[in-house]
């Protein structure tokens, strides 16, 4: 498997522009600018297009989730979309029963928790998949030379949601789960990273030019359960991506002690959160991986001395790595004031 021939990398769309180029490990002259969660609640014309749809209805309608998707791009002039869904996108597609709660996230019908409960999790049907490649198709034929960043969520953070039936800050029942029954374990993280990979590889199959795996959750484990028990099956994630040559972000909360982990799962580009000051990251990166990241999304409300200072210095510490995307260290919270963004972005580019 190759990308196709009208894949917007193939024929030149997005090849040079600044994100991909700097995915690749080069210095724009003007640096790439993209945001986490830029499509949502921050924006009206989201609530206005959103109303009276159930999230993940919003994301199975292939014109909406386009819509959606686009609305930023035009505001903002950012340098990427990130394709409107959810991680738990494929777990629905592949029959679990899943909703959003607004304010809460993803909860399922029923957890994953026994053994025999982890048996009878069924493959994705490709075809399942198609109102995700038809949303691609839609945003990428309006993109132009503005790449679309497809993503997935990460096996840990997705087995996560499926044993506490819903979001948890500790994870305490699937870190139980991880070291009482190991095969079981093995099962359910293979399951999650082929759900995954399925829905990785078909936005990339239908116009993505880069993809980011999100591990919200990983910080939660030690530096070994990671390695052992977790980092294997993220990269069976990523290799579900194989012949598709896109580059590969890798994104996680609270990873600066395992950082140094992450090209081993196949990532191009380490996305870092607001914690860890890029020169820090860099130096435990050994100045080999481009960054991503790390505007801390509270100063979104700082006034704006205040945050472009604090950008000034993001952009001075990610000069130490051998490429930088500007993003924000975790999603735009849903309060933030749009125009705030729109002005970062022209702050970026200047
Ligand atoms: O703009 C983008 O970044 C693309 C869209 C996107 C969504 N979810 C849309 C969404 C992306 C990349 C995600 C990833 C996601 N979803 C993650 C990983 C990133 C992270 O923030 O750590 C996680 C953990 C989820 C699970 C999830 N889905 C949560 C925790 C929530 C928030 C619940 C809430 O109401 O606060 C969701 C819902 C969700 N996903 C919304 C959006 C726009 C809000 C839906 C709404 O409008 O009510």
């Amino acid at each position: 498997a190759a990308l196709p021939a009208d894949h917007p990398l193939t024929d030149g769309r997005t090849a040079r522009s600044p994100l991909v180029r700097a995915a690749q490990g080069d210095r724009p002259a003007i640096p790439p600018v993209w945001f986490m969660r830029q499509a949502g609640r921050s924006l009206p014309e989201y609530r206005e297009s959103r109303a009276g749809t159930e999230m993940l209805d919003a994301c199975l309608d292939p014109a909406l989730a386009a819509e959606i998707t686009l609305q930023p791009v035009r505001r903002h002039r950012v340098d990427a979309a990130v394709f409107f869904s959810d991680i738990v996108v494929p777990v629905l597609l592949a029959g679990v029963g899943v909703k959003i709660v607004p304010g809460r996230g993803p909860v399922l019908d029923e957890p994953v928790r026994t053994a025999s409960d982890v048996l009878n999790l069924r493959p994705i049907d490709p075809a399942a998949l198609d109102p995700i490649r038809e949303a691609v198709r839609i945003v990428v034929a309006e993109l132009g030379s503005t790449p679309l960043v497809g993503f997935g969520g990460a096996p840990y953070t997705l087995a996560s949601y499926l044993v506490e039936g819903g979001p948890s800050k500790e994870q305490l029942r699937t870190r139980a789960l991880m070291r009482t029954d190991p095969r079981t374990w093995a099962t359910l993280l293979n399951w999650c990273a082929d759900v995954t990979g399925a829905f990785l590889r078909a936005q990339v199959e239908a116009g993505a030019s880069v993809v980011q795996l999100f591990d919200s959750w990983a910080g939660s484990l030690s530096r070994s359960d990671y390695q052992r028990r977790v980092s294997p099956h993220s990269r069976r994630a990523f290799d579900a991506l194989r012949g598709l040559d896109v580059p590969r972000i890798h994104f996680g909360l609270g990873m600066g002690e395992m950082l140094d982990l992450l090209p081993g799962i196949g990532a191009d580009v380490v996305g870092i959160d607001w914690r860890l000051p890029l020169d820090v990251a860099n130096e435990r990166l050994g100045g080999r991986v481009p960054l991503q990241g790390n505007i801390d999304p509270a100063l979104l409300q700082a006034p704006w001395p205040v945050l472009a200072a604090h950008i000034e210095d993001v952009i001075d510490r990610g000069a130490a790595a051998p490429a930088h995307i500007v993003n924000l260290g975790h999603g735009v919270p849903p309060e933030t004031d749009p125009t705030v963004l729109t002005r970062i972005v022209e702050f970026v580019h200047a």
